[in-house]
């Protein structure tokens, strides 16, 4: 089987699509044959060599696919070969067969063509978790949300009506990303860098403070969530985007002074300690698919050879909304 295989710490010159023999389900684990793999920004930092993305090189990355069983590992009996699924794997989804967990694959309902399922059990699991379970988003409230025209981004901004709608506001790298933001149904996009920035995500917010935030980008942006937040406001910490050594936590004086909740958030980490909530949020906006009330925009590659730009797009931070990549076998 064909797979992107990334030989070591860099950029899209260590990025190869090699020949593997196709990876075999252990007990508890499925094959999938991937018709089509998420792109993460979390593949672009293990490729940089980010402290605690990769373990070791090669390194296999791909952590989201949609596809059918190929075959079933010991004690798997819920599922059936050939049954359309999508799954949560380790690493190695960008690959023509992945293996992932029984318990983080999901079946996919009839009428989900699978490029749009395959967006589920990173992406829009991420986010209806961010606001759910890390954020404990309310309807009516108001959410603020860094890089939010990327693949995070877009997907907050299309599950917020689904969970009684607020107002969204959002910050992009560039101004020229705020346009694609505010077509996904963001209210306000200002771009990071300039002076007045909390002045004018507060005067987007109807002069009020914000009730959520959504940060990924590590430390960099903290005293301004903390300047804008609403008393009761929750931050959530969920990524690291530049890759710099995080700064220490702000002194608890500032904390109490804000009322502040600070949470973290990890995917990966849910994967391992608490699986049944990732696939419970995969089967949740699997539904919300099915039943046509949820669409996500996305841009689909023509084949592996495709990712290696797609993944300098991300790490430029040029890249706009979702990307799916086609297993052109
Ligand atoms: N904790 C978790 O479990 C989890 C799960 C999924 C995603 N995430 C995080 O969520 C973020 C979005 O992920 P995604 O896959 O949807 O990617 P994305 O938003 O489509 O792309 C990443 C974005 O990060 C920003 N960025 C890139 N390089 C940067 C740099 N050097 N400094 C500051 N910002 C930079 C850029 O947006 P702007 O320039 O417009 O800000 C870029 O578009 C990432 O940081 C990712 O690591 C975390």
């Amino acid at each position: 089987m064909r797979a992107l295989v990334m030989t070591e710490a860099g950029g899209a010159e260590h990025s190869h699509v090699l020949d593997l023999e196709p990876p075999r389900p252990g007990p508890g684990q499925v094959a999938v044959e991937v018709a089509y793999a998420g792109l993460n920004f979390v593949d672009v930092m293990a490729r940089r060599g980010d402290g605690g993305y990769t373990a070791d090189w090669p390194h296999h990355p791909g952590k989201e696919v949609a596809g059918t069983v190929l075959a079933l590992g010991e004690g798997v009996t819920h599922l059936a070969v050939g049954t359309r699924v999508v799954a949560a794997t380790r690493g190695g989804g960008l690959a023509e067969v992945a293996v992932a967990d029984a318990e983080l694959t999901v079946p996919v309902p009839d009428g989900v063509p699978l490029e749009v399922a395959a967006t589920t059990p990173l992406g829009l699991a991420t986010a209806l978790l961010l606001l759910t379970d890390a954020g404990r988003f309310a309807p009516g409230e108001s959410v603020l949300v860094h890089s939010a025209s990327g693949g995070i981004g877009t997907a907050v901004a299309r599950l917020l009506p689904h969970l009684g709608g607020g107002r969204l506001l959002g910050t992009v790298g560039r101004p020229e990303k705020a346009g694609a933001a505010l077509r996904h149904g963001y209210h306000a996009v200002h771009a990071r860098g300039g002076d007045g920035l909390a002045a004018e995500l507060r005067a987007a917010n109807g002069g009020r403070g914000v009730d959520l935030v959504l940060d990924p980008l590590g430390t960099t942006a903290l005293d301004l969530d903390l300047d804008l937040l609403a008393p009761g406001g929750r931050i959530v910490l969920f990524g690291n985007a530049s890759g710099a050594e995080p700064a220490p936590l702000p002194p608890l004086p500032r904390l109490l002074g804000a009322n502040a909740t600070l949470t973290g958030f990890s995917h990966n980490g849910l994967l391992t300690h608490a699986p049944a909530k990732v696939a419970g949020a995969v089967r949740r906006t699997l539904d919300l698919l099915a039943a046509g009330s949820l669409d996500t925009p996305l841009t689909v590659l023509p084949g592996l050879a495709a990712v290696p730009a797609a993944h300098d797009l991300l790490a430029a931070g040029r890249a706009e909304g979702k990307y799916v990549v086609a297993l052109d076998r």
